[in-house]
């Protein structure tokens, strides 16, 4: 990923959440869906106790790795805790081959020492807002960030609705973002989670979103490279390719 990029010079990133592949057949499933045009693996923690649902740790993690692959270089695990607390779980996330890994601040009572633990584990680091998560937490953290993740649903599950007021939410950071590379010339993401469809897709976009989670619209369907396709070409029409 270069975090160096202009904002006309924008990759969008299809980011499916492996929480609604087979679990039966992971590695298979994540080879398929990257052959079949997704980016990065979305991989989502949870503990039963930050969030009410229980999934997956670092050694299916360590498991998927090798089959993260697309053009013979490693594609990007994005790991998503809904854990509480986050720090002792963020080194065995990095030895487990983690790319990037996200928490949300209400997890974690010293958000900059995990947002460093992150980085001098040699991953990028990104913050997660749920729908109620006010902002504020953009104040002092912006420089230690390469990820900002809008949550579209209330984390927890798969295959929920998209909130329509996160559009709102999207295009406040959008500009926060923006505003923030031409100070600095540092580019940091905008990824939105929970509830993307080809038909949202392009707002989703539109109001200012680079990198986009999918499960349910993905793994539910037989042929993975017809979905994926489809939201290219929607994200094409957004105007902001
Ligand atoms: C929700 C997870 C999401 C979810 C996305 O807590 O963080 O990543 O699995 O699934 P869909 O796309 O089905 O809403
Ligand atoms: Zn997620």
């Amino acid at each position: 990923m270069d975090s160096q990029k202009s904002p006309l010079d924008i990759d969008f990133v299809i980011a499916p959440s492996i929480l609604s592949a087979d679990f039966a057949c992971l590695g298979k499933e994540v080879q398929d869906v990257l052959a079949a045009g997704a980016n990065w693996i979305h991989f989502d923690v949870m503990d039963n106790h930050y969030v009410p649902n229980l999934t997956i740790g670092p050694l299916v993690c360590e498991a998927i790795r090798p089959y993260a692959i697309k053009n013979g270089k490693l594609a990007m695990i994005d790991v998503h805790l809904m854990v509480e607390p986050v720090d002792r779980l963020v080194p065995d996330f990095a030895k487990a081959g983690a790319n990037l890994i996200s928490f949300h601040p209400e997890a974690s009572p010293h958000i900059n020492r995990t947002l460093h633990l992150i980085r001098d584990q040699g991953c990028q680091a990104g913050l997660v807002f749920n729908p109620a998560t006010p902002l504020d937490y953009l104040d002092h953290t912006l420089e230690l960030l390469d990820l900002v993740l809008l949550m579209s649903v209330n984390p927890g599950f798969g295959g929920q609705s998209f909130i329509p007021s996160t559009l709102d939410k999207v295009a406040q950071v959008r500009a926060r973002l923006d505003q923030y590379q031409l100070q600095t010339g540092r580019y940091i993401r905008l990824e939105v989670d929970g509830g993307i469809k080809v038909d949202n897709i392009a707002q989703v976009a539109k109001a200012g979103a680079d990198t986009f989670v999918a499960g349910s619209a993905i793994f539910g369907k037989e042929n993975y490279a017809t979905v994926i396709d489809a939201m290219r070409t929607e994200l094409a029409k957004s105007g902001k390719a």
